[in-house]
């Protein structure tokens, strides 16, 4: 073999590994190539340089350097074949862990909306200066009737609207026993019993009335009492008071409507409305503490005045979220309470 042809054999066998190299579109191929060119014992490579020995020996630096040319273009080759498979799979690991695609979300409990709204409403007559007060959701009929001026034959202690607890003694008179709280002015009396003027509190919880469920009623609700007692309180702070209150709620310019009413442990009394949207909506009721209270209570009515409000909180979550129907709050559909998270 003449030195040129051995070049030209050189030639064609760096050609034909880089070709192989280039097509190899995955692993084994490369290895294959690999193999076939550069393998220590059967490769190309290791032929042709057994062949340099039988070169004349004045070729022979001619020959070595193309041999070492050639076995450095099919080293070349194997290493961008090998550059260029690991990169395209980089590639495709990273298109298969998009990290833009949004992930599984564990399901985590949250609070109820009405304990949200609990929380909520303590907070902003926190900030208005409302300390929170808790009472018993098991009630006498002390605290329940007859401190709040709602003597033994007022209506509103007829066994049809309230939840009376059946005692172990068979005969137990109207005046005593024990009754769920049908209202959270209970709670009024308790504070007014254990802290001298001047108060300002609010109690939130539990109410139980045998009212028939409808979009606006369940048996047992939530209420939110409001008191302040002190000199000179007025209508017109109960009004500013409701106002801010229920413009921090609502998150809006609310106005406060008052309407006559009746309540024993108030006068005068008022129906409490809030602005919703183009008309009203009542929230609840409301009035200046009646002079029998306070005295019931041990305090002097010519000492001090005081308003108190008793507001339903399912009624103002419902309206505040647009619900329409408040039973919705006591099916526990998590399709339903999972939208406040
Ligand atoms: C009272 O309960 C009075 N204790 C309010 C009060 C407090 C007046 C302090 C004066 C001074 P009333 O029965 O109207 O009032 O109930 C107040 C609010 O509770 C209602 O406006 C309504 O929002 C809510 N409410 C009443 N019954 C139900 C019910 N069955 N389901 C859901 N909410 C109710």
């Amino acid at each position: 073999m003449t030195i040129n042809e051995f070049l030209e054999a050189l030639d064609q066998l760096a050609t034909a590994a880089e070709t192989a190299f280039q097509s190899a579109t995955d692993d084994e191929a490369v290895e294959a190539a690999r193999i076939e060119f550069m393998g220590a014992k059967k490769g190309k490579l290791r032929a042709v340089q057994q062949g340099l020995g039988k070169v004349d020996k004045a070729d022979k630096p001619a020959a070595g350097k193309g041999f070492n040319q050639t076995k450095q273009r099919v080293e070349a080759a194997f290493q961008a074949a090998t550059d260029r498979l690991a990169s395209a799979g980089a590639e495709e690991a990273a298109a298969a862990t998009d990290p833009t695609i949004p992930g599984i979300q564990p399901a985590i409990g949250h609070l109820h909306p009405l304990t949200q709204t609990i929380l909520e409403i303590s907070d902003i007559m926190g900030r208005l200066g409302f300390s929170i007060a808790e009472g018993p959701e098991i009630e006498d009929r002390f605290h329940n009737f007859e401190a709040l001026n709602i003597p033994l034959e007022h209506p509103a202690r007829d066994p049809l609207d309230n939840f009376y607890l059946s005692a172990a003694k068979k005969s137990v008179s109207a005046e005593e026993g024990w009754l769920l709280r049908s209202q959270t002015s209970t709670v009024q009396i308790r504070v007014m019993e254990n802290t001298p003027p001047p108060v300002r509190i609010v109690s939130l919880g539990r109410v139980y009335r045998p009212d028939t469920p409808d979009k606006t009623h369940v048996p047992m609700f939530h209420q939110i009492e409001g008191l302040m007692i002190d000199t000179d309180v007025t209508m017109a702070d109960l009004k500013s008071v409701l106002r801010l209150f229920g413009m921090a709620y609502f998150e809006d310019d609310v106005h406060i409507r008052f309407r006559p009413s009746f309540f024993p442990f108030t006068e005068p009394s008022v129906e409490m409305d809030m602005t919703w949207g183009d008309g009203w909506v009542e929230m609840g009721g409301a009035g200046m503490v009646d002079p029998n209270v306070l005295r019931a209570v041990g305090y002097d009515p010519e000492e001090v005045t005081g308003f108190a409000f008793g507001l339903g909180i399912e009624r103002m979550c419902a309206r505040r979220h647009g619900i329409t129907d408040i039973r919705e709050f006591y099916k526990n559909d998590v399709r339903f309470l999972h939208q406040f998270r």
